[in-house]
């Protein structure tokens, strides 16, 4: 119910109309008795100036970033938490005694939807597909985890050998040029728009892969990439996990909470 207390969180990005963001936050608000509405604004760049300062007019208590702003809002913050200093991106941003603070959940709700999965990370090697902002925070969360390897396979060479550069300082054994199609993998990690609202796939399987295979895009929710490998006899973990947890991981900075994730379930549900 609406009354004179809620409050308003938010999405923004250059087109949000089809996130899923609105259902999943409401539902947890719903769950937790949080009296807040969450809705997604699509805004050109010139547009966040004034977003920021609405922010603040309305003390907005929180509100999650999207592409292609979670580089360019770092701009406007007061402060970065270290772990989105490192990774360069901001997702989440909390708004709080006049100060506007930035996260990034996206590399940790990553990690969370591949534990909920049994998915050991520890002496892996891992191929991850993809260089971007997304690649990034996943990338920087999976060295902290101690996995054997990591290769990247990309189509552009000189942006996965930028990402390498800057994973460098805090992992050594992360590499673009090892990459090999016959190297055997334990996990496979699409990182790309490849397979979004599409038929295509970033990855071709070989049948000889043993690995569990994982794609942060989950529109449709059983990709190309995630129906081949299931075709392969493979484990995989999809997207729409990681979208619930960041989002899960989001509300917990803006309400100071501690969110038993046991709800995902029924959030996968009522989302699908
Ligand atoms: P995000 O911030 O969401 O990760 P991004 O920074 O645009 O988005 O990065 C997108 C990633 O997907 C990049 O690795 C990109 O490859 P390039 O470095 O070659 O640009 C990859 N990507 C996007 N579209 C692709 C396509 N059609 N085929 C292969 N790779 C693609």
């Amino acid at each position: 119910m609406i009354n004179g207390k809620t409050k308003l969180s938010c999405l923004i990005g250059r087109d949000v109309r089809e996130s899923k963001s609105p259902q999943i936050h409401n539902y947890i608000y719903n769950k937790l008795g949080i009296n807040c509405k969450y809705l997604n604004f699509s805004l050109n760049e010139n547009q966040l100036s004034d977003f920021i300062s609405t922010v603040k007019t309305l003390k907005i208590p929180g509100f999650n970033v999207t592409i292609p702003y979670k580089e360019k809002i770092i701009d406007f913050l007061d402060e970065v938490d270290d772990t989105a200093k490192k990774i360069g991106a901001v997702n989440t941003v909390k708004y709080i005694d006049g100060k506007l603070i930035g996260y990034n959940t996206d590399g940790a709700g990553y990690i969370m939807s591949l534990k909920n999965n049994n998915v050991d990370i520890s002496g892996k090697k891992i191929l991850v597909i993809g260089a971007g902002g997304a690649a990034r925070g996943i990338l920087f969360f999976l060295s902290k985890e101690n996995p054997e390897s990591i290769h990247i396979m990309n189509r552009t060479k000189k942006n996965a050998e930028a990402v390498i550069g800057e994973l460098k300082n805090y992992y050594e054994m992360i590499d673009y040029d090892h990459y090999n199609e016959d190297e055997d993998y334990d996990i496979i990690i699409n990182t790309t728009s490849v397979g979004m609202k599409s038929k295509d796939s970033p990855y071709k399987f070989t049948g000889k892969e043993s690995a569990v295979v994982s794609d942060i895009v989950y529109n449709p929710r059983l990709t190309t990439l995630l129906k081949e490998a299931k075709e392969n006899g493979l484990k995989t973990v999809e997207g729409i996990e990681m979208l619930i947890y960041q989002a899960l991981l989001a509300d917990q900075i803006w309400f100071d909470l501690e969110i038993d994730a046991d709800i995902m379930g029924e959030i996968i549900k009522i989302i699908s």
